[in-house]
């Protein structure tokens, strides 16, 4: 019994065709790409579109359909680019308009779609409208499109209300008026310098249609939509005495007064049809941190087409909790007919490769410091690749993280003088953040800037972690068993056997295969292919006549530990040629 060797997956690609593939997006593998990271095509540290168009053939070479770019914009980088100053521009530092047609016009060309964020909740404090906002009277039509209230008590020294920000502290910044004195505060969800938008003004909805518009008109395939559940806020902006971070859940049937509130689907559904008019092939894509259920209630077939799921994201390493996780979530989004998505890493969450180096439940985006208790990281990478593996063998969509495909660990002992996501310092140094899996990627084993860079600069905007050359493209690329081959091995026979199409069915643990530690063991059929992922301490055989497709770790009869294989047994395969080495 053999693994399978890997099979170029660049030749499946190809430019997109005109038609007959609007449901593209219900079994699309989607990279993210977070632009400041990716490429820097000139040199300065700091990624840029050009940079990212010159490195479009690793994708086309990975195998993946489409990608999505972080936000690009004009932005003071605050909260790394989620602050937008100008949403219907480039920020200089990643290039121009014309650089982004370019990037556009080259993924479509390997047969790439490309989907852009859409940040809607709130802007930059630098954004003209903002600023104009400002520097107006209170009760204007400037400040109409923002939150902007009196304080509470004798002086209005105290926030409107009780809400907390998602970076820590009141979610209420105080301004100065014109005419020096303490003034009105408004609303922010995030960092103060990303005022929320009033979605109650038309004028605000208008807005957003224009710049919904402007990228669609340029060709993009669809938006990632930040923090869609916000838009809407209860009338009056009740206090909400509870805590507004993590799982959000309705309390008893209420859901808080910043999140999930009926009034958003409206606004999805305008956006939807938008969309429709023009070719039925751009998609929207939720980013909602709400229970399934919840979350399933935003693509109903009139809103958006798919959102994250990021309970299976939160899951930890353990058989029973992910068998839940992948079941509930199935059922949810079949019962509105929209595609389920997985995900295991993001630019906001520690990377899997080293959560996965923990035991148990890890506080995701509070960032590891030098002297905090590191992973384990053999055995997080190893857990990774398993985890990957039991993803993409799931129906539906799966989005993967630049870099995800190296095993890339978090950076876990950045300079704290070098962070800079704004929770560290809202935080009083408590909470370190998200920078450590923002870092720059390695493409070379060595060179400036680890290949990250063309220029000779080798300053990246946050430090490269020196041993990151080890895990390079050009490191892995063609070595058998490096985890960027597995990837390319586990996309080709994803796409190949139609996975994204299919059905999930769990193969009961009573069956011909005997397991010890029965209960932490995964097995699904995919089709016609089978996957065991072994979440235990034991190894676990495979059933005699099981033919190997791909494995995250060697294996012979068995499946070790911490590992996930790919086996069809032979009478239904049909696709499976030439697979194994
Ligand atoms: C989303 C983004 C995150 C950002 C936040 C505020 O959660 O993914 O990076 O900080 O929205 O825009």
């Amino acid at each position: 019994m053999t693994t399978a060797d890997s099979t170029p997956a660049a030749a499946q690609t190809g430019p997109l065709s005109s038609a007959a593939d609007d449901d593209w997006w219900r079994t699309a593998v989607i990279y993210q790409i977070y632009p400041r990271s990716f490429a820097d095509g000139d040199g300065d540290g700091t990624g840029d579109l050009p940079g990212i168009t010159g490195r479009l053939d690793h994708l086309a070479d990975l195998g993946v359909d489409a990608l999505w770019l972080s936000p690009f914009y004009p932005s003071p980088q605050r909260d790394g680019g989620y602050d937008v100053a100008d949403y219907r521009a480039v920020d200089p530092r990643y290039g121009t308009l014309a650089d982004f047609d370019q990037l556009l016009a080259r993924a479509h060309g390997l047969g790439i779609r490309v989907i852009v964020d859409l940040v809607p909740n709130h802007c930059s404090s630098e954004h003209a409208a903002f600023r104009a906002a400002l520097a107006a009277a209170p009760g204007s039509d400037e400040r109409a499109l923002f939150h902007f209230r009196d304080g509470r008590g004798p002086d209005g020294s105290l926030p409107p209300n009780d809400w907390t920000s998602m970076f820590e502290g009141a979610a209420w910044t105080r301004v100065t008026e014109a005419d020096g004195r303490p003034g009105q505060w408004y609303l922010h969800l995030f960092d103060p310098s990303q005022p929320d938008w009033n979605w109650d003004n038309p004028a605000v909805r208008a807005d957003f249609g224009r710049t919904l518009r402007f990228w669609l008109d340029r060709g993009v395939d669809g938006f990632r939509v930040d923090v869609c559940d916000a838009l809407v806020k209860a009338p009056g902006l009740p206090d909400w005495p509870r805590p507004t971070h993590g799982v959000i859940e309705p309390v008893d049937g209420v859901m808080p007064p910043m999140w999930d509130q009926e009034g958003i689907h409206e606004i999805f559904r305008g956006w939807r049809r938008l969309l429709d008019s023009y070719d039925g092939r751009r998609i929207l894509c939720a980013e909602a941190w709400l229970p399934p259920d919840r979350a399933a209630r935003i693509i109903r077939a009139d809103e958006m087409h798919q959102a994250f799921n990021f309970r299976f994201l939160e899951t930890p390493w353990q058989a029973g909790p992910l068998r839940k996780v992948i079941t509930e979530s199935l059922a949810a989004n079949d019962a509105v007919g929209a595609p389920t998505t997985w995900v295991l890493s993001n630019h906001d969450v520690m990377r899997h490769a080293s959560r996965f180096g923990y035991d148990g439940q890890v506080e995701l985006e509070h960032g590891v410091g030098a002297d905090d208790p590191q992973p384990d990281r053999p055995l997080g990478l190893r857990r990774a690749r398993a985890a990957t593996a039991l993803m993409l063998a799931l129906p539906g969509s799966a989005y993967l993280y630049q870099g995800e495909e190296l095993g890339l660990p978090e950076a876990t002992s950045l300079p704290d003088a070098a962070r800079q996501d704004p929770v560290w310092e809202r935080s009083g140094h408590r909470i370190r953040g998200r920078d450590g899996c923002r870092v720059p990627l390695p493409w070379t084993e060595e060179g400036p800037a680890l290949g990250f860079g063309t220029g000779t600069g080798s300053d990246t905007w946050l430090p490269q972690p020196s041993d990151y050359g080890s895990y390079a493209v050009a490191a892995q690329r063609g070595r058998p068993g490096s985890t960027l081959e597995l990837y390319r091995t586990l996309l080709d026979l994803r796409r190949r056997y139609r996975l994204g199409e299919g059905t999930l069915t769990w193969v009961a643990s009573s069956d011909d295969v005997p397991r010890p530690g029965g209960d932490d063991v995964l097995h699904l059929a995919n089709g016609p292919v089978e996957v065991v992922a072994n979440l235990g301490g034991h190894p676990v055989p495979l059933p005699p006549a099981a033919r190997v497709l791909a494995a995250s770790e060697p294996v012979t009869t068995e499946v070790p530990p911490d590992a996930t294989v790919w086996f069809t047994t032979g009478e239904a395969d049909t696709t499976g040629e030439a697979n194994t080495a």
